[in-house]
């Protein structure tokens, strides 16, 4: 359950007598400290990361340019693949020889893979230099540890105390001065069988509304262009909230604020994309024309045994309603290829509804088993090589949707924010508003951080390239 306001500014407000010892401790060391944090996995973990960032400047750390130059490292990890796994532990190894060169630096690891028990005995025994480990929802207590740690000379595992509280006021440190990350609710409660998610970050629960106004109405004076609103499943915001609201409801009043900016979300559940939302997103252009809607497989038996709790047939039902309503909105999907059980059949399901829908992008990742969710348990007979044989045929037919989208660009002109300045080829970078990628050479040399218009002269499978006219 979500903590009452009261309760909220009490965790944060608890958290500044450790900020203080901290940078007392930091500044007897006589040098500027300086913090380095890598990233795994997405967006929400990213948006954490910017917290973590913003509370280590807080403690007087600077951004350190490299690893070696650092007095504090965090890795904010990822566990919804193996892969995601195995490349974090595969860096925390080579950090050995740091902690080796300089006794000072402290090592923690953060969020989704070691708020798994097993992950934290693993790290306990096998990288006994790693100083502290913390789940997802320590984001606030980052002072808290460090002055544990640096006090008492201790390792620490902040992992059993599942405290699922939102807390307001955590400094935050963006990485991007056009493009803004706003987290509107945490956690997920819908136990996709596959999914390690809602093991490691809890149950669902959403920031009030008030507060997600005033961050975005800051963002926007700012000058910040584009927000993008975050969530496990946007759609069910508002659920655990005492004054109820809305996703729709959010995205529109979110709207009302004046200034010029757009709007992104992500991620949409499909069972949960009300008409309600399709009219808002119709009625208001501040928000972009993009909708990632997750499908995961077109076979209904296989969304059944994924407890998506929607049919081939409602999925493409919203696909159409959505397309009707917004005739210029880019679809974009996740399909999982090889779950437990996926037959042929089944495979074939989901290509035709691939050749159906004629997605923009699609996210297509192989299975990866994740100890303790249901379909961990399943049997799955389909070798390794024929999951692999289904995966290069997704993305071959893939790219026979994504040339023909791309080749009907041409000749047009598209709205994009620039987003990158001109590199070293003499190409500036930007999105559309269905998100799409788009690389151009413009005369005018003073356009970052604001919208252009660019007429598209060719393509390639993940990019469309022209000129700002
Ligand atoms: N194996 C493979 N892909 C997964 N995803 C989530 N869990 C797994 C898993 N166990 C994919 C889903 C989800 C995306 C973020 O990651 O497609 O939408
Ligand atoms: Fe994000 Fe899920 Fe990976 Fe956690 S496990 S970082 S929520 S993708």
């Amino acid at each position: 359950m979500a903590k009452t306001f009261d309760e909220n500014t009490a965790d944060i407000k608890n958290q500044e007598k450790y900020t203080l010892r901290v940078r007392e401790i930091l500044k007897s060391k006589g040098r500027t400290p300086k913090y380095y944090i890598t990233t795994f996995g997405c967006q929400q973990n990213e948006a954490d990361s910017e917290r973590l960032s913003g509370t280590a400047k807080n403690l007087g750390y600077q951004k350190a340019e490299s690893m070696e130059d650092a007095d504090l490292i965090i890795f904010n990890t990822c566990a919804v693949r193996e892969h995601a796994e195995l490349r974090a532990l595969s860096k925390t190894g080579q950090l050995k020889h740091l902690k080796d060169k300089n006794k000072n630096l402290l090592i923690g690891l953060w969020g989704c893979m070691v708020s798994q028990e097993k992950r934290v005995e693993d790290i306990k025994h096998k990288y006994p230099y790693v100083d502290f480990v913390a789940g997802t929802n320590m984001l606030h207590r980052l002072p808290e540890i460090l002055c544990d740690v640096m006090e008492n000379d201790r390792r620490r595992y902040y992992v059993d105390e599942l405290d699922y509280s939102i807390v307001e006021g955590v400094p935050v440190e963006r990485n991007n001065d056009v493009k803004a990350y706003v987290s509107i609710m945490y956690g997920c409660n819908n136990f996709c069988t596959y999914c390690i998610v809602p093991h490691v970050r809890g149950r669902e629960r959403s920031r009030k509304k008030e507060d997600i106004l005033a961050e975005v109405r800051e963002l926007v004076e700012n000058g910040y262009k584009e927000i993008t609103l975050l969530g496990q499943n946007v759609n069910s915001y508002g659920k655990t909230l005492e004054e109820k609201c809305d996703f729709a409801t959010l995205v529109e009043e979110i709207c009302k604020i004046e200034g010029d900016f757009t709007l992104r979300f992500m991620t949409s559940h499909p069972k949960d994309v009300s008409d309600r939302l399709i009219e808002v997103i119709k009625n208001n252009s501040k928000v972009e024309r993009h909708f990632h809607l997750p499908v995961q497989s077109g076979s209904t038996r296989i969304l059944s045994e994924m407890n998506r709790k929607y049919t081939r047939e409602g999925y493409l039902e919203t696909v159409r309603k959505l397309r009707e309503a917004v005739p210029d909105i880019v679809l974009t999907t996740d399909i999982i290829v090889g779950f437990p059980g996926e037959s042929a059949e089944d495979f074939e399901d989901t290509l035709s509804l691939i050749k159906e829908v004629k997605y923009d992008s699609v996210f297509s990742f192989i299975y990866s088993k994740r100890p303790g969710t249901p379909a961990s348990e399943m049997e799955d007979f389909t070798s390794d090589e024929e999951k692999t044989e289904r995966m290069s045929r997704l993305l071959a037919l893939h790219r026979e949707n994504i040339t023909a989208i791309n080749a009907s660009y041409v000749g047009k002109t598209v709205r994009v924010l620039c987003e990158q300045d001109e590199d070293e080829n003499g190409f500036f970078g930007g999105r559309t508003s269905g998100f799409k990628l788009v690389k151009f050479t413009s005369e005018n040399k003073d356009i970052y951080g604001k919208y252009v218009d660019v007429k598209i002269e060719s393509f390639g499978e993940s990019l469309l390239r022209g000129q700002n006219i």
